[in-house]
């Protein structure tokens, strides 16, 4: 099996409203672990990171869909490749923070990972280390 991996952010369309969201990240969250898809979805003020792994053409075609929901926009690929291994045992889909207007300015970025299980965090930290390196 060739093994594939895609990971984009992208921003939550203006139109849809928190519970848009939460049927987004549960519907995910099923489908890709009835389907054996690893990876992560992440939803925070108003944007998605996301990672999908697993087979190459169920990764292509379920990235080929996702990319026309119009719950959101402005996808921004970080990375599509071929991958030995996979970086998550499972998938989760969660709110790192609900949307607001004024961004608490005491919170530090990285706290708003702390929710995710360790190997996820350090997963997510790895691939943010790209854009500060
Ligand atoms: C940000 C975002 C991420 C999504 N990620 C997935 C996903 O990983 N797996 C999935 O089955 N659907 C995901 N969806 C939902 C799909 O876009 C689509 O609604 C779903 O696959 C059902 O497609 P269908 O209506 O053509 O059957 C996501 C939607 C959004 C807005």
């Amino acid at each position: 099996m060739e093994r594939w991996a895609i990971c984009y952010v992208s921003t939550a369309s203006p139109y849809i409203e928190e519970k848009d969201i939460d049927s987004v990240l549960s519907y995910t969250e099923n489908w890709n672990i009835d389907h054996s898809i690893t990876g992560i979805l992440l939803s925070s003020e108003g944007n998605f990171f996301q990672v999908i792994e697993g087979e190459r053409s169920i990764i292509k075609e379920l990235f080929d869909n996702i990319a026309k929901d119009s719950r959101h926009r402005n996808l921004i690929k970080i990375f599509n490749k071929e991958i030995k291994n996979t970086e998550f045992n499972g998938y989760e889909a969660t709110f790192l923070s609900k949307r607001t207007s004024n961004l608490s300015q005491d919170i530090s970025y990285l706290d708003y990972i702390k929710c995710l299980d360790s190997a996820s965090q350090n997963t997510v930290k790895n691939i943010l280390k790209a854009f500060v390196d």
